[in-house]
């Protein structure tokens, strides 16, 4: 939440800073601002509540005088509503400071109470205007040493933060200090970058740097300097970005969710790449450490939203073929329920940003209570990996839409990796099987582009037709449950509409009271080879919504004829074993929640009151 970059260099800033928060938008966007330290020493700022392009036109017609160090933010409110004085930069000593921030300041009412009764006046209600004040107090107690300052300023503030700061007097400086909030250095040739995330500088450099937990950078065009807390200087992590800036960009689609969900097939490959060895499984980041997973006795996932389903998923492979318990949880229920962990216990985290907040302190917490930890990512540098024992990467790509596509089914793809692995290392599995299974998901890519090349038009048609329902359930089973869950997400997250997912089994025991004529519901329908149990089931819950009246769109493996007489729609997805039809299953239903809020006019990438990183708790 909340996007912010920062450059120093040759080169005119404003152009760069603009740029890099377009890339960072996703991560909040109710409302944008630019301070520039121009050519003459003054400090220019403009802020304006909204999307960026209103930042943008305003600095067309009122242009600020433009220089080479700058920092920029695009804001998702927490403290103070989306206005043109609570958004960000916020200045302080006599306006010759200029600070942004992500995260909250939890002790900022205490700080603002000091700070008043010794006479400094506030413009907004923020906490990080809070911040900006103390700052400025301190740099001049300090002497003009910002970077001094910014230490004596971390020691106050409770909470998590990212703090970017320049001084009028100070061209060619800007620091920033980290606790539980994302920040990376971009090393540029002369000039340098800080952003919140790699995508606001992978135009001008890969070369990248991760910052540590409570670490303070100072950039120049020069250089970087790193320290922690108490001024110490500190090894810091470098790194090179795996993609590149078009990766980032919408090439031609009309969303970023539209060319997310086209990567689905690539997302899932590219996770495969170099791991499934004839038809053995290696995950190279895991050598060496076997340990920890022969001595587990249990196994808790623990994620949020799309990443939570993905591990729900996940669950009943490391069920069926690691034969190690399996509890799913959401991290932020997990984290404040004195959860029962022992050194026997893996806790496997799930996150596409690696920055959510709840996660990042339940793996936090799982490790304090000696839980081995082990992280599924997406994002290079990202905190939560770097907070755990061991990291997965879904090479899923960058993804910049709010709703996750992409990364879910990357997800699923790295967690049945590792439960190959696992049951390999216990023997739970032998070579040929772990093989067989291995072979199952190599064929998935395929599998998904067949839909996509084959159903996307007509679900697309079945959305617009769809654009005035006013709620739409999910019925899953076994794997199906999960996806069920997700399709309702994805649908409420992007249309505003009511959605829900039940699993089919549960129907009898309350939700069929929902069912009335007209009302749709997907039914997620297993596979009559792969589930001889459970097809007639869900066949019979077809038949008892639709003797109520629903109207049916079942998604259903190709040749499944008994699904005919009672659904009203048909989806098929390609053959594939019943753990892998989650897979596949997903596709239309992100086609459809897609083509549904598109069909009401909605923004599809950022849908209100969202930001894709949610990195407060
Ligand atoms: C839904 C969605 C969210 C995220 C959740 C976790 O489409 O995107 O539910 O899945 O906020 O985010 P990460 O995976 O970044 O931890």
């Amino acid at each position: 939440m909340c996007g912010i970059v920062g450059y120093v260099g040759p080169r005119q800033s404003q152009g760069i800073l603009l740029a890099g928060l377009s890339r960072l938008e996703y991560r909040g966007y109710d409302s944008a601002g630019i301070a520039v330290i121009d050519g003459g020493g003054s400090l220019g700022m403009r802020k304006r509540a909204g999307k960026l392009g209103i930042l943008r036109d305003d600095l067309k017609t009122h242009p600020l005088a433009d220089g080479t160090t700058g920092i920029g933010h695009t804001r998702w409110a927490t403290h103070g509503g989306p206005t043109d004085t609570n958004a960000h930069p916020h200045l302080a000593d006599d306006d010759r400071l200029a600070v942004i921030h992500n995260g909250i300041i939890e002790n900022y009412a205490d700080l603002k109470a000091e700070l008043l009764a010794e006479g400094f006046t506030f413009q907004s209600e923020t906490d990080t205007e809070v911040a900006a004040v103390l700052l400025g107090r301190a740099y001049r107690a300090r002497g003009g040493d910002l970077v001094a300052a910014f230490r004596d300023v971390a020691a106050r503030l409770e909470g998590a933060f990212t703090l970017l700061a320049m001084h009028r007097d100070q061209p060619g400086l800007v620091v920033g200090a980290r606790r539980n909030s994302p920040l990376v250095i971009g090393l540029g040739e002369g000039e340098n970058f800080l952003a919140s995330d790699v995508a606001a500088f992978v135009e001008h450099t890969r070369d990248a740097l991760a910052i540590g937990q409570d670490e303070i950078v100072a950039i120049t065009p020069e250089g970087v300097e790193v320290t922690d807390f108490d001024g110490n200087p500190v090894e810091v992590e470098r790194f090179e970005v795996t993609w590149d800036a078009s990766a980032a960009d919408k090439g031609g689609w009309s969303s970023f969710m539209a060319k997310e969900v086209s990567e689905e097939p690539e997302a899932v490959a590219n996770t495969l790449r170099g791991r499934i060895r004839d038809g053995a499984v290696t995950i190279p980041e895991l050598d060496g450490l076997d340990d920890l997973f022969t001595g587990i006795s249990r196994i808790i996932v623990i994620a949020c939203g799309t990443a939570a389903y993905a591990g729900m998923t996940g669950k009943y492979a490391l069920e069926q073929w690691a034969r190690v318990p399996v509890d799913v949880e959401l991290a932020h229920e997990f984290r404040y329920r004195d959860p029962v962990l022992t050194p026997d216990t893996l806790v496997v985290s799930i996150s596409q940003s690696g920055e959510t907040m709840d996660t990042l302190m339940a793996v936090k917490y799982a490790r304090e209570q000696g839980a081995k930890t082990v992280s599924i990512c997406n994002t290079q540098g990202a905190t939560i990996p770097r907070e755990s024992d061991a990291i997965v990467y879904t090479h899923a790509g960058p993804e910049v839409a709010v709703a996750s596509t992409k990364a879910f089914v990357a997800q699923i793809t790295a967690l049945y990796l590792l439960a190959l692995h696992i049951a390999g290392l216990r023997g739970t599995l032998s070579a040929d099987e772990i093989a067989v299974q291995a072979h199952e998901l190599e064929a998935v890519p395929e599998k998904i582009a067949h839909i996509l090349a084959t159903e996307q038009e007509r679900i697309e048609q079945l959305a617009h037709w769809m654009g005035d329902t006013r709620s739409v359930l999910f019925l899953g089973r076994h794997v199906g449950y999960p996806i069920a869950l997700e399709g309702a997400l994805k649908l409420k997250e992007i249309s505003y509409i009511h959605a829900e997912g039940f699993a089919a089994g549960e129907l009898k025991h309350g939700p069929i009271a929902l069912i009335e004529p007209g009302q749709p519901v997907f039914v997620i329908v297993p596979s009559p080879r792969g589930s001889a149990v459970l097809h007639p089931k869900v066949v019979s819950n077809i038949e008892e919504i639709k003797a109520r009246g629903a109207r049916v769109i079942a998604i259903a493996e190709e040749g499944d004829v008994a699904v005919l007489p009672s659904a009203d729609e048909v989806l098929r997805i390609p053959l594939a074993g019943p753990l892998f039809e989650p897979l596949l299953a997903v596709v239309p239903l992100h086609i459809f929640a897609m083509g549904l809020a598109t069909a009401k006019g909605l923004d599809v990438d950022q849908p209100r009151n969202l930001a894709k990183s949610v990195t407060v708790e």
